[in-house]
C-alpha cells in the first residue's frame, strides 16, 4: 500500500530485490508510477474497496504481510487533518484483509504519536500522547490494529519513524521526483538552491538555533521493516519497533554537510 511514494518505492525494490511477489496499491496522489520498479502496480484509492478487494488474489498466498503506509499519504505534523476518513479508509482495508485471509501487516507508524518525549531516545514503553492530528491518527491506527489482533488474530508490526531524509545509494526513480531531500539535489546541483527565506526556523533551544532530529537512512529504514516482516512471518506476536539511529543532527549541520 502506497507503494509509488518515496518509502514505498524503496520497499518495492528491496522486496522485490529479496524475491518477493509484490502488489502495489496506490492511488498517485504523491506518488509516481515510474518510481514502481519492482511487482504490480494496482492503480486504486484506499477508500475504493471496488479496485482493492481484487488485489488479494494477485498478491498470492494467505498470511502475505501488507505494509500500510498512512492512508491520508499527506505526511508530516503539518498534513491537513483529515481524521475520521483516514481511520475509516484504514478500518475498510483492515476488514478486507481479514476476509481475504491476510493475517500480517506491517504499520508505517511515525514517533509524532508520542508528543513531546519525557526522555530520549524514545523507547517502546515511552507514553503515546500526540499533541497534533498526525499523530493522534496514526496512534488511533495502532489501537485499531490491536483490537483487530485481539479480535481475528491479525498480527502486526508497527514501526514508529523518526525522520528519515536521505539520498539513497540505490537511487531509482522515486529519489527524482522527491521533494524531500531537496537541499542533496541542490548540492549534487540537480536543482537550483530556493530563492530568499528557506523556511528553516532557528528559534530552537539548540546550539545553532535549528531543530535537532534523529534521521534514518532510508535504506536502514526499509530493511528494518523487512526485519519487521519477517519477525512477523516467523510466528512472533505483534510488536512495536521504534526506529532512529539514536543520534541527532540539527537541520543546519544537515545543510553544512549538503553543501559541502
Ligand atoms: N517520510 C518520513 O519522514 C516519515 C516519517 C514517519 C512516518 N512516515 C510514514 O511513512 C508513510 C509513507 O511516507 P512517504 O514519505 O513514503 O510518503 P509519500 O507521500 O511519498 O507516499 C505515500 C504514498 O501513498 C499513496 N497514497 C496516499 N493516499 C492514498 C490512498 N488514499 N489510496 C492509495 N494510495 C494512497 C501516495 O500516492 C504515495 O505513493 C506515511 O504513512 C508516513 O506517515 C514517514
Amino acid at each position: 500500500m502506497g507503494g509509488a511514494g518515496y518509502i514505498g518505492s524503496h520497499m518495492v525494490k528491496m522486496l522485490a530485490q529479496r524475491g518477493h511477489g509484490v502488489v502495489t496499491l496506490d492511488n498517485l496522489s504523491t506518488g509516481y508510477r515510474d518510481a514502481v520498479v519492482g511487482g504490480t502496480l494496482v492503480e486504486a484509492d484506499l477508500p475504493t474497496r471496488r479496485r482493492w478487494t481484487g488485489c488479494s488474489p494477485r498478491s498470492g498466498r494467505r498470511g502475505d504481510a501488507l505494509r500500510q503506509l498512512h492512508p491520508g499519504g499527506r505526511i508530516g505534523a503539518r498534513a491537513r487533518p483529515l481524521l475520521p476518513q483516514q481511520f475509516q479508509h484504514t478500518l475498510n482495508l483492515l476488514e478486507a484483509m481479514v476476509a481475504h485471509g491476510v493475517g500480517r501487516f506491517i504499520f508505517s507508524s511515525t514517533a509524532a504519536i508520542f508528543g513531546e518525549p519525557d526522555y530520549v531516545p524514545i523507547d517502546e514503553a515511552h507514553a503515546k500522547r500526540p499533541i497534533n492530528p498526525y499523530g493522534l491518527t496514526k496512534l488511533m491506527v495502532e489501537q485499531a490494529l490491536a483490537d483487530f489482533d485481539r479480535a481475528y488474530g491479525l498480527s502486526r508490526s508497527a514501526c514508529a519513524i523518526s525522520t528519515r531524509r536521505a539520498p539513497t545509494p540505490t537511487a531509482n526513480s522515486a529519489s527524482a521526483h522527491d521533494p524531500r531531500p531537496t537541499w542533496c539535489a541542490v548540492a549534487a546541483g540537480s536543482l537550483r538552491p530556493p530563492r530568499g527565506d528557506t523556511g528553516v526556523r532557528r528559534d530552537y533551544d539548540t546550539p545553532d538555533g535549528t531543530c535537532i532530529r534523529d534521521y534514518i537512512h532510508i535504506v536502514d529504514l526499509c530493511e528494518a521493516h523487512l526485519l519487521a516482516i519477517d519477525y512477523l512471518g516467523r510466528g512472533n506476536p505483534s510488536a512495536q519497533f521504534n526506529l532512529g539511529n539514536g543520534s541527532g543532527f540539527s537541520v543546519q549541520e544537515v545543510l553544512d554537510t549538503c553543501n559541502g
